[in-house]
């Protein structure tokens, strides 16, 4: 039985002149993901509409020249710290830690060379038949401000059922903070149709964070009950999206929130969303070990940054699905920690399983 296949081609040149490569996953359904050594970067995903045609979900740019040219973060994994830190600083057993600022007054996705930035070691794991590309990182001690040696490891595996399992992992030598997510924006009209606000999300979760202005959660739970952040059941995106007169839409210039996932029950992994686009019939969910997930609907795109086959992407022609612990959690200690010390392992699982109805 074919079990799918990974292949291997040339990216780009770094500009210290090291090479970058792309990794092509291939599974037994028909469905392909590209993903690069540079940032961990998913940079396409193919997913079946209800007519089994498999087209692109995801944003990105055609070379590595792109992302080196900067994009928002597409596809790439966001670390040492996915989302934002107050003022950049935090502390660990009464030392202050200073990071870059690098959004509005606050420090986001890991500084100003996150993780999305760097080379990551790629090997093609051969411990069972499944397309699998492990990947591997090294933060020194210092990095962005970070204290602690830190090995991380994230592992991206294509399953037959068309779920792709992203498996982060990583260990440290002094205490510090972690928080790994994928800053993949979907968009499942295949290849960029129309904006998502037509996409109707469901976010199993009761509350989410309210923030300031800046976007940094101001430490309570909100219930999402009639407001604008209830998607408990499937809701277009772009329903209540245009409510200013609810404040957190405001600071958020629409979504750009954690959502508080209510607990799984049993040994699966929890699911915490579902996306659906009703023209294409493509449906996506989201499983994840993390208790929360940022939901981001695009409000940054602005028709700057030019991606696969020319294609500017528009207000709203994405959307991410972050799935992290809570913003800022290093000084928000009544927020599950985001703490690690040595000794312990830090664990992570997200999946994202595509099909059509
Ligand atoms: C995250 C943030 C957003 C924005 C995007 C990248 O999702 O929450 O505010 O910075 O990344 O543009």
């Amino acid at each position: 039985m074919n079990q799918g296949s990974v292949s291997k081609t040339s990216f780009g040149v770094m500009p210290d002149g090291r090479s970058a490569d792309i990794y092509i996953l291939k599974n037994s359904s028909g469905m392909e993901v590209k993903i690069s050594n540079y940032g961990g970067t998913i940079v396409s995903w193919t997913a079946p509409n209800r007519q089994g045609q498999w087209e692109d979900v995801v944003l990105g740019c055609d070379s590595l020249a792109g992302y080196l040219r900067g994009t928002p973060y597409f596809g790439a994994i966001i670390g040492r710290y996915g989302n934002r830190i107050a003022k950049g600083k935090f502390k660990i057993a009464d030392r202050e830690f200073s990071l870059a600022v690098n959004n509005i007054g606050n420090h986001l996705h890991g500084g100003l060379v996150g993780f999305d930035k760097v080379l990551w070691e790629a090997s093609i794991a051969k411990d069972d038949s499944l397309p699998r590309l492990r990947l591997s990182y090294l933060s020194k001690d210092g990095e962005e401000g970070y204290p602690g040696n830190l090995k991380v490891e994230v592992v991206y595996t294509l399953k037959n059922d068309n779920a792709l399992q992203i498996d982060y992992l990583a260990t440290t030598d002094k205490p510090t903070v972690v928080n790994l997510t994928n800053h993949s924006y979907f968009n499942l009209t295949g290849g960029i149709k129309r904006d998502i606000l037509g996409h109707e999300l469901m976010l199993n979760a009761n509350r989410f964070l309210p923030v300031d202005s800046t976007l940094i959660p101001i430490g309570n739970y909100e219930a999402v009950a009639n407001t604008p952040f209830d998607f408990l059941k499937p809701t277009a995106i772009g329903a209540r999206i245009a409510d200013s007169s609810n404040i957190q839409i405001k600071f958020g210039l629409g979504y750009d929130h954690c959502w508080v996932l209510n607990a799984g029950s049993g040994a699966d992994l929890p699911l915490a969303a579902t996306l659906y686009e009703p023209e294409s019939g493509r449906f996506m969910q989201v499983f994840t070990s993390e208790p929360g997930i940022q939901f981001y609907s695009g409000n940054f795109l602005d028709g700057t940054v030019r991606g696969k086959g020319g294609h500017v992407y528009a207000y709203r022609e994405g959307l991410c699905l972050e799935t992290q612990h809570y913003p800022d959690s290093p000084n928000q200690l009544a927020f599950p920690s985001t703490q690690l010390r040595p000794g312990e392992t830090y664990k992570s699982t997200t999946v994202y399983q595509f099909s059509a109805k």
